[in-house]
């Protein structure tokens, strides 16, 4: 049998499947990145797996056991993998390792691992003498991954805002209300924005106006991102949806409310002014493990983020109507800009229409991005 050059249609059809299974974790890998795996020989597939949970099998041990289970030889074959194998052992053995245990001949990744304590796998994996070629569709994989890396990478997590407005821009009346400016379709497709992330922030405006639950409800998920509340003064009321159950954490600027439900946890983090300190509190919230931050809230913390420079993604759903002013707009800054050259660059990723309401996805550009 011919083995395919590295990015041959064969190489890059193995590889856009090892994707499409590594985004079946979309909603469950958290903290770990995910991962898909594919073994073949040529065209023919040996067998195939994707990262669930973490603590569960990893992508490459789920497709050797998926081989064995069908009786077909892996010695020899070619593993796609959406991520380096790595090389470590923690609540499971290293991978690059058991590649080379059960013979296989090569291993394509589509993007290296930039967590410093699994790499390796690639240097592991020569040093048996397995072939190893890494890049073949690395910007989808990275894209899938982005959350993971900006952990790794920066000690803190991908932060993708969540904004509802009316066509123009108004997020809320002057008096606060804002439910609901988009229709059944955008909020719904909200609760999947919800279920891939790690934890839903908000700020304690919006706990006030709209006391929002911030779970995933629309769809069907097994796992419910943790709440965080940014709150200086420590005023969300105990009995506040948002802290209903636990599994939420409320970031003040001093101590911690007793009345609080059990499982609340807080964290004091204030800054010279005596507000929360948001750098702090990613850098926290990376130490937790969270990779993708779902923001929901009001223009006062989506302005004091962007000022900050710690928004890299937004998803802004367009309602077909007008509010006017006075009302309130979708990032209110600490100061007015001088100069239109200041304002924050966008790319465009996405443009969906969602039933009457429209759906933009846009990437902040950053000069060090
Ligand atoms: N349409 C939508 O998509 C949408 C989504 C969510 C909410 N809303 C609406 O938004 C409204 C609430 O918005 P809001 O602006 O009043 O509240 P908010 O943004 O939810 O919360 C304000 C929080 O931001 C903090 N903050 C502001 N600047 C800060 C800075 N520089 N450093 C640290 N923390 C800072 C505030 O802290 P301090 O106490 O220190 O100022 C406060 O904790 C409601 O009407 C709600 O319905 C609309």
């Amino acid at each position: 049998m011919t083995v395919p050059a590295p990015g041959s249609d064969t190489d890059r059809a193995m590889m856009a499947r090892a994707l499409a299974l590594a985004a079946r974790g979309l909603w469950t890998t958290t903290p770990n990145p995910r991962v898909g795996c594919v073994i073949a020989r040529g065209g023919d597939v040996l067998g195939e797996g994707w990262h669930e949970r973490a603590g569960g099998a990893h992508a490459e041990t789920a497709a050797l056991a998926d081989a064995r289970a069908r009786g077909r030889d892996v010695r020899g074959a070619t593993a796609y993998v959406t991520f380096e194998p790595c090389n470590h052992t923690g609540r499971t053995p290293p991978c690059a390792g058991e590649l080379v245990a059960a013979g296989i001949g090569r291993v394509v990744a589509a993007m290296h691992d930039p967590n410093p304590l699994a790499s390796g796998g690639a240097a592991r994996l020569r040093e048996a003498g397995v072939a190893f070629d890494v890049g073949l569709l690395g910007d989808e994989a990275h894209d899938l991954n982005k959350g993971f890396v900006m952990r790794m990478t920066r000690g803190r997590p991908w932060v993708r805002t969540k904004l509802a407005a009316s066509l123009d821009g108004k997020t809320a009346l002057a008096s606060g209300a804002s439910r609901w400016i988009t229709g059944p379709e955008a909020r719904a497709d909200g609760h999947a924005w919800r279920a891939r992330s790690c934890a839903i922030l908000t700020g304690i405006g919006t706990v006030r106006d709209d006391d929002p639950e911030l779970t995933v409800r629309a769809v069907e998920t097994t796992r419910q991102p943790l709440r965080v509340v940014v709150d200086r003064h420590a005023e969300t009321p105990p009995a506040a949806r948002v802290l209903a159950g636990g599994n939420a954490l409320v970031v003040t600027a001093r101590d911690a409310n007793p009345a609080w439900p059990k499982g609340v946890r807080s964290l004091a983090l204030p800054d010279r002014e005596g507000r929360v300190d948001l750098e702090a509190m990613m850098h926290e919230l990376g130490l937790l493990g969270v990779n993708e931050l779902h923001v929901e809230s009001g223009a006062r913390l989506n302005g004091a983020l962007l000022d900050a420079g710690l928004i890299d993604e937004i998803v802004l759903y367009l309602a077909p109507g007008l509010i006017g002013d006075p009302a309130r707009g979708l990032f209110q800054r600490r100061a007015p800009l001088g100069l239109l050259d200041g304002r924050t660059p966008l790319a465009f990723t996405s443009v969906e229409r969602l039933g009457a309401d429209l759906r933009v996805v846009a990437l902040v550009l950053r000069s060090d991005s």
